[in-house]
């Protein structure tokens, strides 16, 4: 199941991410930003359970995220996303996995894992900008799944920015219990499986490398 969310202030943001000659200070700025509204939506059907607290005057029947939250940015690009987030959900814990895409196949390629251990009851959020051929995404989710640790991985969401319709379908196809929120759906992808309109590199617009 996949969501695209749909705010004028998330296009007017994407507006700015898209353009070329958006520098690398407003680039992380503008991602940080994307990501909240996108995580606020993702966030929305979040399980609570009851808690109750004293306001000055008589008890107040609340509630408490009911999970432990987990997000895993994929780097590096994910990255970029992790503070906006976090503004959100403070203590949520974090995994970092390592992939790359090798560029003569555009297949990913793992590097580093590091998920966290002995979780309650987690939901896991996977966040990378960009959801191309789907194949980075596709390999985070097998592997929180194999983790496992004695938890059930079944609550697992992913939050892109930007995705391509060929990744989205190879994601639901491999994971169909796994929700997919995405600021917008582009077009296609071009012969070196770039997100067309897109934004180019994620990576390399986050981090300046070229
Ligand atoms: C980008 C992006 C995703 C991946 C998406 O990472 O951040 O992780 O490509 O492509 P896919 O859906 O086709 O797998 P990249 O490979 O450029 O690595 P980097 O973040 O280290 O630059
Ligand atoms: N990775 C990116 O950073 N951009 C794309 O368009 C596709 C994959």
């Amino acid at each position: 199941m996949h969501y695209q969310v749909d705010h004028p202030l998330l296009t007017h943001k994407m507006t700015i991410l898209r353009n070329k000659n958006t520098n690398t200070k407003d680039f992380r700025e503008v991602a940080s930003e994307i990501t909240m509204l996108l995580a606020y939506e993702a966030l929305k059907h979040v399980e609570l359970e009851p808690k109750t607290v004293e306001t000055p005057l008589c008890p107040y029947e609340g509630g408490a995220v009911a999970h432990d939250v987990v997000l895993v940015p994929i780097l590096r690009a994910g990255v970029g996303m992790l503070q906006g987030v976090l503004n959100l959900i403070p203590d949520a814990r974090v995994g970092f996995v390592g992939i790359y895409r090798d560029p003569a196949t555009a297949k990913p390629v793992t590097y580093y894992e590091k998920l966290p251990e002995n979780l309650r009851d987690p939901l896991f959020f996977i966040i990378d900008p960009m959801l191309a051929t789907g194949g980075s995404i596709v390999a985070t989710i097998d592997m929180i799944k194999k983790h496992g640790n004695g938890h059930k991985a079944n609550k697992i969401k992913v939050i892109s920015i930007l995705s391509a319709p060929e990744g989205i379908a190879v994601v639901e196809k491999a994971h169909p219990d796994v929700e997919i929120y995405t600021g917008h759906i582009d077009e296609y992808l071009n012969d070196h499986k770039y997100i067309i309109p897109g934004l180019g590199d994620a990576g390399d617009r986050l981090f300046g490398t070229k």
